[in-house]
């Protein structure tokens, strides 16, 4: 069901619009003022945000303009008590589908809800081709333009309603954690816990006690009962982190845990029953740990009923500038979203990011640092990106351009939309970024130019 954030500093108005739109299955979130509601959008997906014009610090208007550039996938609509012509005209320039005046109908304004939501899914749908193209870009937190994050997508939504244990694959900074939490945000389980564990980060000696936890007496030092993660982890999710450090001597315990829901505290006598659904995440190939006899063979089978693996992000070059987007709209503090120039963007893509998301991660922020007259320059970025891009320079965008390089995975219809868009951009940037010109030189509409640049936030314009 769509999700549906409202600003209001009224909070009369917050009350009956979150009953009015619950009541109709919408899942709703009510920020008390503008600066709230930014930082929302910026933290969490929404489909559609209502917004008051008259607000302090942050007004409606100023709303308006930075979901359009942050979030350009979200419909607006506005709501104010001071209605004016001028207004309404002004946000509606702004982006904003629609204009309810205060005090409104219920019918009203459920009825603009529907249409303000089925345009977006329309315009959805015109740029990818298919209904998809929400879950495209966005899964939960998770941003997914290529097609193989698509279909890690795709198996989160199918096996998050399971009860089924779940290995996720990846290398570091992949989005283990990302993944391991959308499984749990979808699952029955959402309101429970989701505990993180990282497995190497605790002594071997205090692994057991941690996970199941001891009685008073269990060992020297063990002063009080404690409860352990499996315990605290009740009605939630459990996600052990490179489950691979697991001791083999409490493989066997682990595996007892997970089979038969039950667990034993350490120096305890009983046994009693958990409930908590496990995700597990490896940073070794457990495979190869089972055949050297370091990893039980009946744990890793209970463990990998399912596996979602993440491929590298070099392997999905798509992801790369909505990532760097994404990340930039949760860093940002000032008023402007820097513009990038495409050198930037080809130095970016020619990277070969060994340390995955995590580091394109950092490099956004190491470019938000470094700012330039608020762009992201060549200048800005960590020198070790330059020194790759200039010992192998288009190396790997040269052959993507030339079709010569295979990707396992990726579609021609993915190749085919990666191309168009860097060929856009790149008449765009020739055009000193005046798309009108732009679209003139490719002989297609301005709006046709718009609908094929979606990440440039301007598809709902009308
Ligand atoms: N597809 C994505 N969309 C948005 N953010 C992402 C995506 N993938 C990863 N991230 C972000 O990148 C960072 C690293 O992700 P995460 O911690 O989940 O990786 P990991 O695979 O668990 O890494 P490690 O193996 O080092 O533990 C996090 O801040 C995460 O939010
Ligand atoms: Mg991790």
């Amino acid at each position: 069901m769509a999700k549906i954030l409202i600003a209001d500093d009224d909070p009369t108005i917050l009350s009956l619009l979150n009953k009015i739109l619950l009541s109709k299955g919408y899942e709703v979130q009510l920020a008390e003022n503008g600066d709230v509601a930014q930082k929302l959008l910026k933290t969490e997906q929404f489909d559609l945000l209502i917004s008051d014009i008259k607000m302090e610090p942050v007004d409606g208007m100023q709303l308006l303009k930075k979901t359009r550039q942050f979030r350009p996938h979200v419909g607006v609509i506005m709501l104010t008590a001071y209605a004016t012509v001028a207004t309404a005209v002004e946000a509606m320039k702004e982006g904003a589908f629609d204009y309810i005046p205060k005090p409104f109908k219920i019918d009203e304004l459920l009825e603009t809800v529907k249409r303000a939501l089925d345009y977006q899914r329309s315009i959805a749908e015109q740029i990818s081709g298919t209904p998809q193209m929400e879950a495209r870009k966005y899964f939960g937190n998770i941003v997914a333009e290529s097609e193989q994050m698509v279909n890690v997508c795709e198996m989160i939504k199918r096996v998050a309603p399971t009860k089924t244990t779940i290995m996720i694959t990846g290398e570091s900074g992949t989005g283990k954690e990302l993944v391991a939490e959308a499984v749990h945000s979808f699952s029955a389980r959402s309101e429970g816990p989701f505990l993180p564990v990282n497995c190497a980060a605790l002594p071997e000696t205090l692994i057991e006690s941690e996970l199941f936890g001891h009685v008073k007496g269990a060992f020297t030092g063990a002063g009080v009962n404690k409860e352990g993660l499996f315990e605290a982890a009740k009605g939630g999710t459990l996600f052990l982190d490179e489950i691979n450090s697991i001791p083999h001597g409490l493989q066997s315990k682990l595996l007892r845990a997970i089979q038969n829901k039950k667990i034993r505290k350490v120096g305890g006598t009983e046994e009693f029953d958990v409930d908590v659904r496990i995700l597990a995440a490896s940073n070794r190939n457990l495979e190869n740990m089972v055949k050297e006899g370091e990893f039980r063979e009946d744990l890793f089978y209970r463990l990998s009923v399912i596996s979602i693996d993440i491929p590298p992000l070099k392997q999905r070059p798509e992801d790369i500038l909505p990532l760097a987007q994404h990340f930039i709209a949760q860093e940002l503090e000032g008023d402007e979203f820097p513009t990038m120039d495409s050198e930037v963007l080809s130095i970016l893509q020619n990277y070969s990011w060994p340390g995955n998301v995590r580091e394109l991660q950092n490099v956004i922020q190491h470019c938000l640092t470094f700012l330039r007259d608020g762009k992201i320059t060549k200048e800005t970025l960590p020198s070790k990106l330059i020194v790759s891009y200039e010992e192998n320079p288009g190396a790997q965008n040269a052959s993507r351009i030339a079709g010569g390089e295979f990707e396992k995975g990726k579609s021609l219809k993915a190749f085919l939309r990666a191309k168009e868009k860097e060929y856009l951009k790149t008449v765009i940037d020739t055009m000193g970024g005046d798309k009108a010109k732009a679209a003139k030189e490719l002989d297609i509409s301005l709006a046709t130019l718009y609908r094929k640049l979606p990440e440039d936030g301007q598809e709902e314009q009308k």
